[in-house]
């Protein structure tokens, strides 16, 4: 149920995105909403989505939208989730587990990112039997075989394994803005943190209680290394890591719970994954971060899906903003829609209370356009894409 007093304020998820860039200092606020190079592919995302026309049909007997869907071993109450964000901690103090913890009471998927502002065995306990783990494969197979084991020993019982960043991204805007791990604390940082007060304050306290951010799943294997090369060295091998077919097969192997890869775009790489044992998809160019000219979801999901059969699941995401966008996806054929800077944006705007609130807004929203469109079944949609 959406509050009627946070409605009115925030309305829409766009109102909330409006809100949270004007409260986020420069270097995070070109970190989040950027994609990559001169950003085609990021609005290829947008526009590509926002093009996709659905028909009503009117002359129906009203009946209850069948809304929650069965995915991968478990009811989810929406047909969305959390997708993982790095660094959303930066976005706003403790974003990742005020998502987390909201996602868990709607019934609802959280993705823990590899490198979340906080750690995957906390980041279960936030989200409970509703989250999943991201996997950034690193290059050093020790670090990755311990990501597994402490993801399983967490208790989350899906995997999702990130392919699409074979390489350490360049990405402008961030060199531009002096943003890096750890955070240097530059004149050019510090005149961006003073613009924005309500973000300097928010992450003064944080910083007082617990100290600088970290990536704390990424911690233990940053013991006893003394300088902060010795440190980037080690991150790096988690953002330049290609990941190979074999590499999936030794995966598939070791994790006996539920394994999703992330990041697939290309038709024949969809069908090896599920030849490989792969359980699920989710189709995605990274929210148009990674390869400016890689297609978007929208233009090769309807071939994914012809490919893998009806029952196959596939997860999609990038430039979803309203429960439009949302049924949009599922209609093109997709199972189950992931956002990510929609939520961040949320939090960032209202802090704590924008976590529910935005996913209350979808939820509503969903629910409208299905009667909307007169639709009772997720399976009717298909047929009302406007050829
Ligand atoms: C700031 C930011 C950080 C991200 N970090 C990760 C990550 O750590 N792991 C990952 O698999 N995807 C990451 N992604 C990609 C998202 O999971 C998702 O694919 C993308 O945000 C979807 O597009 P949307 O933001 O338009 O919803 C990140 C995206 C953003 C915007």
């Amino acid at each position: 149920m959406v509050d009627p007093a946070l409605d009115q304020k925030f309305p829409s998820i766009i109102d909330m995105e409006k809100a949270a860039i004007r409260r986020m200092p420069r270097f995070i606020r070109d970190y989040v909403r950027h994609g990559i190079g001169r950003g085609d592919g990021l609005r290829r995302n947008r526009d590509d989505l926002r093009s996709v026309q659905l028909m009503p049909r009117y002359l129906n007997e009203l009946t209850e939208p069948e809304i929650s869907v069965d995915l991968l071993g478990r009811t989810y109450a929406q047909p969305f989730g959390v997708a993982p964000v790095g660094a959303g901690g930066a976005v706003w103090p403790r974003s990742a587990e005020v998502l987390a913890d909201a996602a868990a009471a709607r019934k609802l998927p959280f993705i823990a990112s590899t490198f979340a502002v906080a750690g995957l065995e906390s980041l279960r306990e936030h989200a409970g039997d509703y989250g999943w783990f991201q996997l950034y494969v690193s290059s050093e197979s020790e670090y990755r075989d311990d990501l597994i084991r402490r993801a399983e020993k967490a208790g989350y019982d899906t995997l999702v394994v990130t392919i699409d960043i074979p390489v350490a991204t360049r990405r402008d805007h961030d060199t531009r803005n002096q943003f890096e791990y750890p955070l240097r604390f530059t004149p050019r940082i510090m005149w961006d943190i003073a613009q924005c007060p309500a973000w300097g304050c928010a992450n003064l306290r944080q910083f007082l209680s617990v100290g600088m951010p970290k990536f704390p799943t990424l911690e233990p294997y940053l013991v006893g290394l003394k300088t902060q090369a010795e440190r980037a060295e080690v991150m790096k091998t988690f953002v330049s890591c290609p990941v190979s077919a074999d590499q999936l097969r030794a995966i598939r192997d070791k994790w006996k719970g539920k394994l999703v890869v992330k990041g697939v775009l290309d038709v024949d790489e969809a069908r090896l994954c599920r030849d490989i044992g792969v359980d699920g998809l989710v189709v995605s160019n990274h929210g148009g971060r990674q390869l400016e000219a890689a297609p978007s979801a929208v233009a090769v999901l309807p071939t994914i899906r012809e490919a893998l059969g009806p029952d196959y699941p596939l997860i999609v995401d990038g430039g979803v903003r309203i429960g439009l966008d949302i049924l949009r996806y599922l209609a093109l054929g997709a199972d189950f829609v992931l956002l990510g800077r929609a939520f961040y944006y949320a939090v960032a705007a209202m802090g704590e209370r924008g976590a529910g609130h935005a996913m209350d807004i979808l939820a509503a929203e969903v629910d409208c356009t299905m009667r909307q469109l007169g639709c009772r079944y997720y399976n009717d949609l298909p047929a009302r894409v406007v050829r």
